[in-house]
């Protein structure tokens, strides 16, 4: 069976699909790429079928991470199918809540710096409405949040780490 991870943020523009593309590449670098499905969603409308900001894009360019996404809105199938998912911020994660209203769920949803070895209990802030800076931040805090978030599943799934 394969571990099932959803990255959500709330247009699946700029947050998410960077988070997801970061995940993806840290995945393939370790050689786990067969042990993992990865997607993002957004919990809006908004931006559905949209490809990535051209500032996510190009942050990531910049910075050696190729983005590839369409937008897409969270379902509430997502919830069942999903092993993992990873709100940006409060907001996105009682928009996933919201969509489990009996908590059944509750279990596999997190906020994604729950992960961030650096600071918990934190939110990836929106970079939106900003500037540059606030897309470079977003990178950073996604690289290590992601990373982290890697060797916590690799830990609790007990997953071997194929030989270089
Ligand atoms: P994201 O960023 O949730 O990280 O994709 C946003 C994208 C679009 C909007 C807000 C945040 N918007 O208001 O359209």
């Amino acid at each position: 069976m394969k571990i099932s991870v959803l990255f959500v943020c709330l247009g699946n523009i700029c947050r998410s699909p960077l988070a997801m593309n970061l995940f993806k590449r840290e995945v393939s670098e370790r050689g786990l790429s067969g042990h993992f499905e990865i997607d993002s969603c957004g919990t809006s409308d908004y931006h559905i079928g949209s490809s990535p900001d051209s500032r996510t894009v190009e942050n990531a360019l910049k910075n050696g991470l190729e983005i590839n996404h369409s937008a897409r809105q969270l379902t509430p199938s997502d919830l069942e199918k999903y092993d993992y998912l990873l709100a940006m911020d409060r907001d996105n994660l009682a928009n996933i809540k919201a969509l489990d209203p009996s908590g059944q769920y509750e279990d596999k949803i997190f906020l994604m710096r729950d992960f961030d070895p650096e600071e918990q209990r934190a939110e990836v802030p929106d970079p939106y409405f900003g500037g540059e800076q606030g897309f470079q931040n977003v990178y950073e805090i996604l690289k290590r949040s992601v990373s982290h978030f890697l060797d916590n599943v690799v830990e609790e799934h007990k997953i071997s780490t194929p030989r270089q």
